[in-house]
């Protein structure tokens, strides 16, 4: 349904609210304009660890639940519902819903929308490319994580993008090591996307997460060397979530005030997990357990 004559996504429209039990707790900036300024540590013990790990689990189940839904046919805002209704199930909250005012429990970004599509009518079609990224609370912090996933068969060039970006997350979580430096992530990422001439988004960024959505540490993904030289500690969590594109970094909003396009419309993927780091690398809090029931 909205698509302009090129192909082009077009804002489309946005249902009603979903419902969210009462005894589901909500993170504290719901029903407020903006989060309450993080002021904790991104250091973590591993009793936290492991409850953002529950969360993180459950948000990629959750991702796994709406993926297996995915086909031509299909509405965004369809996407939308099983996403919810699986958090919901698991006595998590969606933490997307009522972020800054984000109105969806999950954020659908297809073909050029780079990150914070807002799940509408559009109807997904064999060939596209579609971004679900689900952040869930629960037990007072967040675990968030992106997959991307091809609708049917895709192109070899959009096929390929996506499996080089699920790549170049890998290499970033390689590179984690607890006295290097943060910018040693961007430069895994961007190293890799160069060998193919691909965009590297900077202006989206990994964070730090756990009892806040997004606390205040940014982790870029292009070599930001020098900046960036803070030493990455045991105990950190926080995400990385690589975009690549086919052609530009640089972007455009719609005027939904969310949604985020390659300026030249150009094909876009996205992978993201949230990890803490261990004294040998990395442990991944966002792997979806073999089964997990809704
Ligand atoms: N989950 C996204 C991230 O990876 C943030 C989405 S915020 C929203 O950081 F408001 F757009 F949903
Ligand atoms: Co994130
Ligand atoms: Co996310």
């Amino acid at each position: 349904m909205p698509r302009d004559s090129n192909g082009h996504l077009t804002p489309g429209r946005i249902s009603g609210l979903r419902a969210v039990p009462k005894h589901i707790v909500r993170p504290e900036y719901v029903g407020k304009q903006a989060p309450t300024p993080f002021t904790g540590s991104d250091v973590y013990e591993q009793e936290a660890i492991e409850r953002i790990r529950h969360a993180g689990e459950l948000a990629a189940a959750a991702i796994q639940t709406v993926g297996e839904a995915i086909a031509p046919g299909v509405t965004t805002d369809e996407l939308d519902g099983i996403g919810h209704d699986f958090l919901i199930a698991n006595d998590a909250y969606p933490s997307t819903l009522g972020y800054r005012g984000f109105p969806k429990s999950l954020c659908s970004s297809v073909n050029e929308v780079i990150c914070h599509g807002i799940p509408d009518d559009t109807v997904l079609e064999a060939g596209d490319i579609i971004n679900i990224d689900i952040t869930a609370f629960k037990n007072g912090v967040h675990g968030d994580s992106n997959v991307t996933f091809i609708v049917g068969e895709a192109s070899d060039e959009a096929t390929a993008l996506v499996e080089r970006t699920r790549e170049s997350l890998r290499r970033a979580m390689k590179a984690v090591a607890p006295g290097r430096q943060v910018n040693v992530i961007g430069r895994a990422i961007e190293s890799y996307a160069k060998r193919f001439g691909y965009g590297v988004v900077r202006d989206f960024t990994g964070h730090g997460v756990g009892e806040a959505f997004h606390s205040g540490l940014v982790i870029p993904h292009y070599d930001a060397a020098p900046a960036f030289a803070q030493p990455l500690e045991v105990g950190m969590v926080f995400t990385i979530e690589p975009m690549l594109t086919l052609g530009t970094h640089e972007w455009d909003q719609w005027a939904d005030g969310w949604t985020i396009t390659t300026k030249d419309k150009s094909l876009t993927a996205q992978f993201e997990h949230t990890l803490a780091v261990t004294e040998h690398g990395v442990d991944v809090l966002t792997w979806a357990p073999e089964r997990m029931s809704a």
